[in-house]
């Protein structure tokens, strides 16, 4: 495992195999980023010269490595692009490009632009996270190709070292990080070895290790089976669940600090194979379903930092666990499910298997009366339509659809506003058998159809819902700090969405 320190050295004098410094595009030609000044000076006038031979361009996601042969304490210069702005989101990218840029170093020194605790925060997040691998199913060579990339040790270097506020940022970074790569980790596990059950049993074992020993965060977890599900009536979660030989599963975690002001809900669609059912999707499109629980893990990850952090305030988390398969016992279109609580739904199209399972833990978490209520699912294509595969949509009430927005901004998380339109909400109680409909087949706006059912479930909560469809899960190759497959999307912007909770009145 890498450790990191955090260190106000000079990074020309830091003995490291590896020295990591930042080249921004300036009016004036390619420059040398904050941080890497001592580097420059220790170059002298030879800096230019080489940067032109050598091609720096210092555009996003560029990475050239220099022999220092002598100028400096570490053997290897690392130059990495963080195009025009320097900002935390240039910094987050470019810590991550680092991360994979050297393979084989053992200590690795990071200069970037480190001079505030956001920065800080946005190096160490984007270094741990660019560094991510997932090898638990790599056997022999592979695997141990692929572990080669993690350095034993590395040293983030930054002028404020000294300050608490940075020191802080530092160690809050990590936490936070480490919570993604979990989440990435469950997104990435396959399928048949993460059924509901298993998924649940996961979650047992991770809240386990968590709250183990004096002083550890305190959360509590209940795990509902199968048998418990159908003597609480959560009919959403059993009709989609009940086409597997996995049975579903609805995991709730409490995190209930002394003297908590304020009380947060989250939901997270855990489903966690979707075939769509009945509704069988096309095989293109059933590919990368093993994601579909990637709203389940951020939240619960989401939770157990704000624990870590021990943020005051109270946090309720629902997550609803179910694999979407075909069989003698699946939901068919035309099948009425009763909710949680009573509402009765009638099913068109299996495959909007997603809004059933949250219908039931949404009550759920409405009983509890929380002051705000967060879902975070990867609910729809429509979104990933709308928006492209980096950004997710946000719908719900307006104050919280703006504090989600403004924490996706300071956690580095590209999210964007969407409108539930009052016609949705229409076609939603348009059924002729059950309370609500849950699918029209109008393909039209389908991620806000999707948000407007979920609304009938909120009981007036002040309420945000995070479709993550399109970001959480990138079937292409790594860029900056996000990896191949699991993205582990929302962590960060949860848990920053508490962090201003817990800091308002
Ligand atoms: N899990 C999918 C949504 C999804 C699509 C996630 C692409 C990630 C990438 C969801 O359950 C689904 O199938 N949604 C349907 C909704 C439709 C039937 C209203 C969809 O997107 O087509
Ligand atoms: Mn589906
Ligand atoms: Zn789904």
């Amino acid at each position: 495992m890498t450790t990191y320190t955090l260190r106000s050295a000079n990074p020309a004098k830091t003995r490291c195999d590896a020295v990591v410094v930042g080249v921004v595009q300036t009016p004036k030609g390619v420059e040398l980023a904050d941080g890497g000044d001592e580097v420059g000076k220790a170059y002298g006038r030879k800096l230019r010269p080489l940067l032109a031979s050598l091609g720096v361009t210092g555009k996003t996601g560029e990475t050239v490595k220099v022999p220092t042969s002598g100028t400096l304490a570490s053997p290897l210069l690392v130059l990495v692009g963080l195009g025009k702005k320097v900002d935390t989101v240039a910094v987050r990218r470019a810590a991550g490009v680092a991360a994979r840029s050297v393979g084989n170093a053992a200590s690795v020194a990071v200069a970037l632009p480190g001079g505030s605790p956001e920065l800080v925060r946005a190096a160490t997040e984007g270094h741990v996270l660019g560094g991510y691998a997932f090898t638990t199913y790599k056997s022999g060579k592979g695997k141990k190709e692929s572990e080669g990339g993690a350095p034993g040790e590395v040293v983030i270097l930054s002028e404020g070292a000294r300050r608490k506020d940075v020191q802080t940022a530092f160690e809050e970074a990590q936490v936070v990080a480490r919570a993604v790569a979990v989440t990435r980790d469950w997104v990435n596990t396959p399928p048949n070895d993460l059924t509901p059950p298993a998924f649940a049993d996961a979650v047992a074992a991770a809240t386990k290790e968590l709250t183990k020993g004096r002083g550890a965060p305190k959360v509590a977890i209940t795990v509902h089976d199968e048998k418990a599900l159908a003597e609480l009536g959560c009919g959403g979660i059993l009709g989609v669940g009940g086409g597997s030989s996995a049975a579903p599963r609805l995991v709730e975690l409490s995190y209930s600090p002394k003297g908590a002001k304020h009380h947060l809900a989250l939901v997270g669609k855990g489903i966690t194979f979707d075939s769509g059912g009945l509704t069988i999707k096309p095989a293109g499109s059933m590919n990368e379903m093993k994601s579909d629980m990637a709203g389940a893990a951020a939240v619960v990850q989401a939770t157990y930092v704000i624990a870590t952090l021990g943020l005051p305030i109270k946090v309720s988390t629902f997550v609803p666990m179910a694999e979407n398969m075909i069989s003698g016992n699946a939901v068919r279109p035309g099948d009425v499910l009763t909710i949680y609580g009573g509402t009765t739904v009638e099913v068109t199209n299996t495959d909007a298997e997603g809004r059933l399972v949250l219908a039931d833990a949404l009550v759920r978490a409405t009983e509890l009366k929380p002051d705000v209520l967060l879902d975070v699912a990867t609910l729809t294509g429509h979104m990933v339509v709308a928006l492209g595969d980096r950004v997710a949509g946000v719908m719900g009430s307006g104050e919280v659809v703006d504090d989600v927005l403004a924490a996706a901004a300071t956690a580095g998380e590209e999210m964007w506003p969407m409108p539930i339109p009052e016609a949705m909400t229409e076609r939603i109680h348009s059924s002729k058998v059950a309370d609500l409909a849950q699918h029209d087949w109008i393909r039209w706006g389908g991620g806000l159809f999707a948000a407007a059912f979920l609304r009938e479930f909120t009981a007036g909560i002040p309420w945000a819902h995070l479709d993550i469809a399109g970001p959480s899960y990138n079937s292409g190759g790594a860029w900056g700090h996000v990896t191949s497959g699991g993205t582990g999307v929302a962590v960060g912007t949860v848990v920053d969405f508490a962090r201003a909770l817990a800091a308002s009145e």
